[in-house]
Formats: structure tokens, C-alpha cells, sequence
């Protein structure tokens, strides 16, 4: 069994059995997320990629639990460069860490780290394979056609998309997406936390709906279990 938890924006929490690992803990100046960084455990946290939205509170909460950051090669290069544990991966590259499998894809998107003005590699998709189960986190990206040979490749139970348009795919495109990577059931993420990403996440769950696919729109600060 496999505990997610959503904190709004793009980050969330897994839990396994042994391990806790987060996917772009954005907290602090996130108005949706219940947490605080202090609040919360992690052995990983695994990073699509630089852009604030994303690392948020990382630096804090990884100094807190001693966490190994995953990310790809120069974001991990510059975590470890500031003293923390960093495994760094290339698009396509998949590893086996004590949790589970992690696979990095492609993301239409760019990655940097805007306060320094610095490049950051590219940004990220993530396919965590955990025990029998598989969760897509897309990360921020537009609609890409190869979607369709992450689903075929993967049996993805859980995809996590962005719908809030602007910086990401917005609900249409990522209605597609769900098309495309056939998944089980797909969780909408980065929306709703700035006006400019201000989408409706019950207008994807009907379109969704509407081509035979289930949608769960995560409450902030609720969990799943797979
Ligand atoms: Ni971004
Ligand atoms: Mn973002």
C-alpha cells in the first residue's frame, strides 16, 4: 500500500512502508499547502526541476532528514556544491533506490534558478515504480506525443498532471495526455495557486469522465492510497 498526499501546487508526499519520499515540496509560499517544512519527513525528495515553484522548502527539509535529493545531473550538481546528498540523472536514465524505481522523462518546460539567473539542466518527468505500482508526475510541461510511449511502456496507476495552463498544459492538453498515457486514474496538480494558473480542476475530472478515464481531484492536504 502506497500513501500520497497532495500539498498543492506540484508537490506531494508518497509513503511506503519504510520510506517517505516528496516530489517538489513547495510549503512556504504556497497559500494551499497545510505543512510547514518543519512539519514533514523524507528519506528523498525527488525534483522535476529548479524553477521556485518546485524546490521550494527542499534545501530546508533536506538539511532537517538528512534526505538525498534526486534530480537531474546539474540541479544535483549544484545541491551537492551547498552540502547536501544529491543523486543526479539523465531524461530516460531509471535507477532502483530502497523505496523503488525512479525514471526520469522528458518535460516540455525550462529550468533554472531564476533568483541566481542560473541554468539548471532540463527540467523533469518523474515514473516512480513502487512495489507493483506505477505513479507518472509529469512535472511542469506542455503536451508532448511521446506521452503515448511512457503509456505504453509503463502501466501507469496514477498520473499527476498539470492543468493550470499558462506555465503547463492546460485542461484541454492534459485531457489529451490522459489519453494518451492511459492511465488508471489521473490527479490534477499546478493549479490554483496563483490567479495566472487559476483553472478549474472539476472541468478536467468531467472531461476526463467524458472520454471513460477517472480523475480524482485531490483535496489539499489529503491523501490516497494505491
Ligand atoms: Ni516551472
Ligand atoms: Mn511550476
Amino acid at each position: 500500500m502506497i500513501k500520497i498526499t497532495y500539498h498543492g501546487h506540484s508537490a506531494f508526499e508518497i509513503i511506503t512502508g519504510d520510506h517517505s519520499i516528496l516530489i517538489d515540496p513547495f510549503f512556504t509560499h504556497n497559500k494551499n499547502a497545510k505543512v510547514k517544512p518543519a512539519d514533514v519527513k523524507a528519506d528523498y525528495i525527488i525534483l522535476s526541476h529548479a524553477h521556485g515553484d518546485h524546490i521550494g522548502d527542499t534545501m530546508e527539509i533536506a538539511k532537517n532528514n538528512d534526505a538525498t535529493i534526486i534530480a537531474v545531473h546539474e540541479l544535483s550538481e549544484y545541491m551537492i556544491s551547498k552540502g547536501y546528498k544529491s543523486h543526479g540523472m539523465g531524461i530516460g536514465g531509471q535507477r532502483e533506490f530502497p523505496f523503488g524505481k525512479v525514471k526520469l522523462t522528458i518535460a516540455h518546460h525550462s529550468s533554472s534558478l531564476e533568483s541566481e539567473n542560473l541554468y539548471m539542466g532540463e527540467p523533469a518527468g518523474i515514473i516512480l515504480t513502487i512495489g507493483d505500482k506505477t505513479i507518472y508526475h509529469s512535472g511542469d510541461t506542455g503536451l508532448f506525443l511521446d506521452m503515448k510511449l511512457i503509456g505504453e511502456m509503463h502501466n501507469i496507476d496514477l498520473a499527476l498532471l498539470p492543468i493550470g495552463d499558462n506555465y503547463t498544459m492546460g485542461i484541454d492538453d492534459a485531457v489529451k495526455a490522459v489519453e494518451f498515457l492511459n492511465c488508471k486514474t489521473a490527479v490534477p496538480m499546478h493549479y490554483g495557486t496563483f490567479d495566472v494558473i487559476d483553472t478549474n480542476p472539476e472541468e478536467f475530472k468531467r472531461k476526463v469522465e467524458s472520454i471513460g478515464k477517472k480523475c480524482v481531484i485531490m483535496p489539499y492536504g489529503e491523501a490516497i492510497e494505491i
